[in-house]
């Protein structure tokens, strides 16, 4: 062996992503899922199953979750996801492998051309960094318009945020009426543990992003997202630069 390689030590692997599978575990995790799924089917009963119901997929870890129990169980309801045009290149390989594991191509929605040409043009290429207000114009512009468009005409969102990755976050609850979109907004991974998602990944061996291994647990744009380390919260790696409380992109505004 090269004596070089001999010294090198493998990197890190994140352990919340692979939680020990105890019984205790998986019992919980088979509880959640038939939980999720029923609600899953209530929703589509009481919202239509013609593209009514529509799911925001960021293929973050509990992204991967709905997708495998909306593609699996067959379920109609449509997935869209918004390419911000600045994701991390780990994205678009799980984006590639989804597309191939379920044999579907997804509702992907891109910014408006003109508005991201002027904004770059006025503002600079890396502008989120320079204030909070022009992070919020980036994320208006490549998440909030696009978002608009994939919500026109839906009666119903569904999304995989969970109450304790944020303090933005605590005090959801799994259904609510989204005033800024005007339109129901349905959370039903909302009391899900990370060691439940991480564990339904891997009893049912469902594709993820790379980064998470990395000390990712929260992957939004490449730019505006890093690893965190031990002990910080999970999504202390979004807009680390900026306070906690200022910490959304616009798409869950209701929970300021
Ligand atoms: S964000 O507001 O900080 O970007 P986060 O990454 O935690 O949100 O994701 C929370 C939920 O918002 C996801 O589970 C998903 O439903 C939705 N979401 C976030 N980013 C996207 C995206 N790029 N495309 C579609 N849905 C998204
Ligand atoms: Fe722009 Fe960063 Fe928001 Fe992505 S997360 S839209 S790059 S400010």
């Amino acid at each position: 062996m090269n004596a070089t390689v001999s010294l090198l030590r493998p990197a890190p692997t994140n352990p919340a992503t692979r939680p020990e599978l105890t019984e205790a575990l998986r019992a919980a995790v088979a509880d959640r899922t038939n939980a999720a799924l029923e609600f899953l089917r209530a929703a589509v009963a009481e919202f239509g199953t013609h593209g009514e119901l529509t799911f925001a997929n960021s293929f973050g870890a509990e992204d991967m979750v709905l997708t495998d129990l909306i593609l699996q169980a067959k379920l109609p309801i449509e997935i869209f996801s918004l390419d911000t045009g600045r994701l991390p290149a780990e994205t678009y390989t799980l984006i590639g492998e989804v597309e191939k594991r379920y044999g579907t191509k997804l509702k992907i929605f891109f910014p408006d051309s003109a508005a991201v040409e002027s904004f770059v043009r006025s503002n600079g290429i890396n502008a989120f960094y320079d204030s909070v207000e022009l992070r919020k114009a980036c994320c208006g512009v490549r998440k909030m318009e696009p978002l608009r468009r994939a919500l026109a005409g839906k009666k119903a969102w569904i999304t995989g945020l969970r109450a304790a990755q944020s303090v933005t976050r605590t005090g959801m609850a799994t259904r609510e009426f989204d005033d800024g979109n005007g339109l129901d907004k349905l959370n039903p991974l909302l009391d899900w543990s990370e060691a439940e998602v991480w564990a339904y990944i891997r009893m049912h061996a469902v594709p993820y992003n790379a980064l998470h291994d990395q000390f990712y647990p929260s992957i939004g744009c490449a730019p505006c997202t890093r690893a965190i380390a031990v002990g910080e919260d999970v999504r202390a790696g979004r807009w680390w630069w900026e306070d906690p409380t200022t910490k959304e992109c616009g798409l869950h505004v209701s929970e300021r």
